[in-house]
């Protein structure tokens, strides 16, 4: 803590990053604030790539490969830490429907391993979560989610982030851990996995293959570019209050139709030049986040509040870093084939 009673890490560990949010947050960190050194926990599962790190000085980040569930491990990383902020997690919906698994042992086990360390050594701990813990709401329902709305988690995914959200008040209310909670909406921008809405059906037209929309395609979510994102954890992490949770929007509803017309329109095809395949079993209808809370308290405010651009910049990423990503479209739309989608 400084004078003004923020909390300044010179440390922090960052489970997750190297996947889509926790490397755009690395990066984030490692651009904005010189004086914090960056210790990256990741197990490189599908989702995890290196490549992501790519140019970030040796001196300003250590790269360990492991996995969160790994108690020796944890133990000994937050044993010289200030901080952890926990991105890590299995984190596609559709995957938890095909096999839970692995959503309980990473996002629940994995959790409470890195809250047992934080307790341990008394280390400032901050839980990344989504705003699919509050379920859905109807089309036409004028409310958004708050603070205060109480958990309805649909998937496996998002229950499984709803228990390990609930742990985290546990381990602060009964032994006193120095965390928070954040719960953001959709994310976009680079570096996100092709399994993804917005990336799968940029790749699937920079491949000549038809994008892909579920159901009737009103579904709705709540879009934020993953550096207001970014800058949202860092205000939390240094000046949120301990125990508290905060929501994370930039008002950005956009129907599923909507931003995938956006998105063939901006890369030259026509509005209907794609496929309804089958609903995503389970698929809430609507997420709408009010981060009024966020706002007022800790002075945060979106800067990337144009999508339209927003999308113009990911579509240019995605068609000049084919390598990062054409390795793995085979695979992955072989996987949505199988299912119908
Ligand atoms: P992602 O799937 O792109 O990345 C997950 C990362 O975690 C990968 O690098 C992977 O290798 C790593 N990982 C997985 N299991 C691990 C384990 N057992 N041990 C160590 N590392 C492991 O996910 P993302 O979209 O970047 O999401 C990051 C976090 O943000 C998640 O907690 C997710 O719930 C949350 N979130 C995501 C969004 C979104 O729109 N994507 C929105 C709100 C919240
Ligand atoms: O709200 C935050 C959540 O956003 C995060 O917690 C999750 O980690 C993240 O994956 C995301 O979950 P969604 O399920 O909303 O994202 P996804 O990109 O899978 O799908 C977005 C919407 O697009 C959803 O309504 C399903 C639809 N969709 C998805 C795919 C992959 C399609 O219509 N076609 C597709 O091909």
């Amino acid at each position: 803590m400084n004078d003004t009673g923020e909390f300044k890490p010179k440390r922090i560990i960052v489970t997750g990053g190297a996947g889509f949010i926790g490397s755009n947050f690395v990066h984030y960190v490692v651009d904005n604030h010189p004086d914090v050194h960056v210790t990256v926990l990741d197990a490189l599962t599908y989702a995890g790539n290196k490549e992501n790190l790519a140019g970030i000085p040796e001196d300003r980040m250590t790269f360990v490969h492991g996995d969160i569930c790994d108690a020796e491990l944890v133990d000994k990383l937050a044993s010289d830490t200030d901080a952890i902020v926990h991105y890590a997690a299995e984190s596609h919906n559709d995957n938890s429907i095909a096999n839970p698994e692995p959503f309980l042992r990473t996002n629940v086990e994995g959790t409470y391993r890195l809250l047992e360390a934080a307790r341990k050594y008394g280390v400032r701990y901050h839980h990344i979560s989504t705003d699919e813990v509050y379920g859905d709401l109807a089309l036409d329902d004028p409310a958004r989610f708050t603070e205060e709305t109480p958990y309805r988690p649909s998937s496996p995914y998002s229950s499984t982030k709803a228990a390990s959200d609930m742990l985290v008040r546990a381990w602060h209310r009964t032994f006193g851990v120095k965390a928070t909670i954040s719960n953001c909406s959709n994310n976009y921008g680079p570096y996100q996995h092709i399994e993804k809405f917005i990336p799968r059906q940029i790749t699937n037209i920079l491949c000549g293959i038809r994008p892909k929309l579920y159901g009737d395609g009103l579904n709705v979510r709540d879009w934020i570019h993953t550096d207001d994102h970014s800058r949202a954890v860092w205000v939390i992490l240094t000046k949120g209050r301990i125990g508290e949770t905060y929501l994370i929007g930039a008002d950005g509803e956009k129907n599923n139709i909507d931003v995938l017309r956006s998105i063939l329109e901006r890369m030259g095809k026509s509005a209907d030049d794609f496929d309804w395949v089958r609903d995503r079993p389970g698929h809430d209808r609507r997420y709408a986040i009010d981060s009024t809370k966020l706002r007022r308290e800790l002075g945060w405010t979106p800067i990337h509040t144009d999508f339209a651009a927003g999308l113009d910049a990911t579509i240019e990423w995605y068609a000049n870093n084919r390598t990062w990503w054409e390795g793995v479209k085979a695979a992955t739309e072989a996987k949505y084939a199988a299912q119908g989608q």
